[in-house]
């Protein structure tokens, strides 16, 4: 019997897309408003999930506080109120896209948790826009 936990949070970034080895007029094709060289913010929302078996003992799948610490420790305490492509060192030759940046939260959870837990990442960059990450 395999019950799947969630727990939502929030960030607050800034970021740019942009390849250095493209030029202006590329850069503002593939990416248009989100190339601006001043950056810009979005409020994201993220919402993790953690399936896995039932521990007899205790009941939890997993401990809703450790879940709410590991997202705090490893993902707010990481993006929140930062510019992605100049503070956090894994944008530093990664383009911040949503897609990218779930893929990172991903990553950085999934090494906490145990082998069975399966690891749900869904981010959304604005209401209406947003990526789901379940792993390679
Ligand atoms: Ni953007």
């Amino acid at each position: 019997m395999r019950v799947t936990v969630s727990r939502k949070a929030h960030f607050n970034a800034a970021h740019r897309l942009h390849r250095a080895d493209w030029d202006e007029a590329q850069n503002a094709a593939i990416f248009g408003k989100c190339a601006n060289e001043h950056y810009h913010g979005h409020n994201y929302e993220l919402i993790v999930h953690v399936t896995g078996t039932i521990d007899p003992e205790t009941g939890y799948v997993i401990d809703m506080k450790v879940l709410r610490d590991l997202i705090k420790s490893e993902v707010e305490d990481a993006l929140d109120h930062k510019n992605l492509n100049i503070q956090v060192p894994e944008f530093k030759s990664l383009i911040p896209t949503a897609e990218n940046i779930v893929v990172v939260i991903y990553n950085k959870l999934k090494s906490h948790l145990n082998t069975d837990q399966d690891l749900e990442v869904e981010l959304y960059e604005t209401p209406r826009n947003f990526v789901k990450y379940t792993g390679p």
